[in-house]
């Protein structure tokens, strides 16, 4: 049985070109329609208005929908590379430069450590969010600053993790884990849409202790896992930890940090 179904369909409003629709439907194995009749079942749907792939939830069909967001966030400075500021660089360390973002989702954690200049690989292994980081990454490529400075987006591999850190072919400084972690609290600041709707759409990670596993295995100085403040570490004890909004970044070092 596919993965989506009754979950996603693709939606071509007419916006775009038709031909792309039809593959991405086929791609995904998703129904494809041209409106959503009352007999449409399904939750989500993927479209492209306005320049951009859009995720849409059904119960907001009229509201623009999500898209993997290429701009700064609120209070990120607008240069390149931006200071490495705020909990999360603090949780790289100061003297990492390559960073594998293995479970890069809607890419906003990814995308702010590029922003900050770290040489920055991707790895996602639901296809849907995969279609929508290649096209947020592609209009990130067009973008005046990307070119003028001649930088190109992250490198994304689409695939599981586990399998992925096992054959990458440099040695990460950093590996950086963002998996699903099942809500604890009814009303989260972390729950924001976009993660919901991934839990909806793709569940929790119960695979996240081998992922731990494999990232351990597979980096160069340290592992950083960001998970909710409530959630036990995933690999135990942690080195050091920073805190976040209502989240941590643990942080596990291959080797002593020099
Ligand atoms: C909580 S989201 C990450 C959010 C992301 N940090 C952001 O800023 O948008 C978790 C994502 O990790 C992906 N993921 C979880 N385990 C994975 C694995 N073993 N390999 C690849 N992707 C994985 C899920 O498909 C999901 O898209």
């Amino acid at each position: 049985m596919p993965f989506y179904q009754g979950k996603l369909a693709v939606l071509d409003l007419g916006q775009g070109d038709a031909s792309q629709h039809r593959q991405l439907a086929r791609k995904l194995s998703v129904p494809l329609y041209t409106s959503v009749a009352e007999t449409v079942q399904e939750l989500f749907f993927l479209t492209w208005r306005e320049g951009a792939l859009r995720l849409i939830d059904r119960a907001l069909l009229k509201k623009g929908g999500m898209t993997v967001e290429i701009n700064p966030r609120n209070g990120e400075q607008w240069s390149w590379p931006a200071p490495k500021r705020g909990p999360l660089a603090q949780a790289l360390g100061r003297k990492t430069v390559t960073v594998v973002d293995a479970t890069t989702g809607w890419g906003q954690d990814g995308l702010a450590l590029f922003r900050m200049g770290y040489r920055m690989q991707c790895i996602e292994r639901s296809p849907v969010m995969a279609e929508l980081l290649a096209d947020g990454f592609s209009r990130l490529a067009q973008q005046n600053w990307m070119q003028t400075r001649q930088l190109q987006p992250p490198q994304l591999i689409i695939g599981d993790a586990i399998t992925a850190l096992q054959r990458l072919t440099f040695c990460p400084d950093c590996i950086f884990l963002d998996p699903m972690f099942p809500p604890k609290r009814k009303k989260s600041a972390l729950a924001k849409k976009p993660i919901e709707v991934l839990r909806v759409l793709l569940g929790d990670d119960p695979d996240k202790q081998a992922l731990f596993d494999a990232a351990v295995a597979a980096a160069g100085q340290r592992v950083v896992v960001k998970s909710p403040d409530d959630a036990a570490p995933l690999g135990g004890k942690a080195d050091a930890s920073f805190q976040g909004k209502l989240l941590r970044y643990d942080v596990y070092f291959k080797s002593p940090p020099h």
